[in-house]
């Protein structure tokens, strides 16, 4: 018995000593545990607060991105508005420079205005050629536009409407400012007329009645222009010569029944054009939708032939013939450059798909009128107040 005592003793302070040890990694391990615990809540803080932020800096991105789609719109609205004011300022700098013309370039730049030596040239060459004549005038005209090669604006009137042309037999110049005037200017030649601002040197011509839109035309020493009346249209042919009024007659559609022929110029009721082979008239009614063409005889203004073109009025803004083939020209409400996109050949030598798409050089504004000289292949322009000649390259026809 008195062996068995120490030997529990010693049993029990070894179990004590054992649950001490126990006790102790318990408190080790709780507080290793708590310590970790403390840092997973720091670290759920931290990410919680990353979170936050993450969610603000894309908040202010998406606002920032917005912005800068914002910018992005006015940025490229105000571009537009400088590219219309830098249109505004090249159109201007071309005026000032066909005002002020680089003095070592006249000679080179004049060649357009020129053009009256030119032409006396050819006529002096032709006469050369004698009996040929009668012959070579027919093979002239085989002619197609190739393209449009060169531009040159020469004065600014007051209307953003208007006509000016040149009579190809008197060299004449003729300038009809607005759509329903009366007064017509005349300059001795094209040189004449661009050498002075305005209307001056000139010789105002009153014509007898108000002309409509600018469907004009010069043609022999003649101005033939369309009076809309109550219920007719007239043709008014005008001696420039000597004032006098030579003849008229009544346009075979009635007023009811006929339509602006371009869309885009509502004022023009019937648009006249001269060519190498006459005059003709173009004109739009209601049951057609497109352009239709008539052959004039323009001694007794009797109507020859008529055709449907099939080319829309809408959207047309000009046309013009050349050598018998008629060239619409389109532009868009917002005038944006103008392009011949119908053709139409009354000896069907010449197709749409044949026919060259050309693009006018430059896009100004719209053009009111297309006046072709076929003694100087150029065309008389009014394009938005600016009076330009634009002059063409030709190239013979696909005769079959
Ligand atoms: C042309 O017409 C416009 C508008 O009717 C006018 O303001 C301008 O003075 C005219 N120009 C000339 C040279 O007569
Ligand atoms: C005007 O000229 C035409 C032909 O050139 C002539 O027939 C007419 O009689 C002339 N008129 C006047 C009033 O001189």
């Amino acid at each position: 018995m008195t062996t068995a005592v120490p030997f529990l003793l010693s049993l029990v302070l070894v179990l004590t000593n054992g649950q001490y040890y126990y006790q102790g990694l318990m408190d080790y391990l709780e507080n290793r545990f708590l310590a970790i615990e403390d840092r997973m809540l720091i670290w759920h803080e931290q990410s919680n607060r990353y979170n936050t932020e993450l969610r603000h800096f894309k908040k202010q991105t998406a606002e920032f991105i917005k912005g800068l789609n914002q910018d992005h719109g006015t940025l490229r609205q105000d571009l537009e508005g400088t590219g219309v004011r830098v249109d505004r300022v090249e159109r201007e700098m071309d005026y000032i420079e066909t005002q002020n013309p680089a003095k070592p370039c006249v000679n080179q730049a004049d060649r357009m205005v020129d053009v009256d030596l030119e032409v006396k040239e050819r006529v002096k060459e032709r006469k050369r050629g004698g009996e040929e004549d009668g012959y070579s005038r027919v093979l002239d005209c085989i002619d197609i536009i190739s393209s449009i090669r060169a531009m040159k604006i020469l004065k600014r009137m007051g209307s953003p409407k208007g006509m000016w042309t040149k009579d190809a037999r008197t060299s004449k110049v003729y300038v009809f400012n607005g759509t329903a005037e009366d007064t017509v200017y005349q300059f001795s030649s094209v040189l004449d007329f661009s050498s002075y601002p305005g209307v001056a040197h000139s010789r105002p011509i009153r014509l007898p009645s108000l002309w409509s839109g600018t469907g004009c035309a010069v043609y022999n020493g003649y101005a033939y222009y369309v009076m809309e009346g109550a219920d007719e249209l007239q043709v008014i042919k005008y001696d420039l010569a000597n004032g006098t009024l030579a003849d008229s007659a009544v346009f075979p559609v009635e007023v009811a029944d006929h339509r602006p022929v371009y869309s885009l110029n509502p004022e023009t009721a019937v648009d006249l054009a001269a060519d190498e082979e006459g005059l003709w008239a173009l004109y739009t009614t209601r049951e057609s939708e497109s352009i239709n063409l008539a052959k004039m005889d323009p001694d007794s203004l009797d109507i020859e032939q008529m055709w449907d073109t099939q080319c829309p009025q809408e959207n047309a803004e000009a046309a013009f013939v050349v050598c018998g083939t008629v060239y619409v020209v389109y532009n868009t409400r917002v005038p944006s450059r103008s392009r011949v996109q119908c053709v139409f050949d009354v000896n069907d030598a010449v197709t749409n798909e044949e026919a060259p798409l050309l693009y006018f050089p430059r896009r100004y504004g719209l053009h009111a009128s297309l006046k072709y000289n076929p003694q100087e292949k150029q065309i008389y322009a009014w394009d938005d107040g600016y009076l330009i000649l634009y002059k063409l390259s030709m190239t013979r026809k696909l005769m079959v």
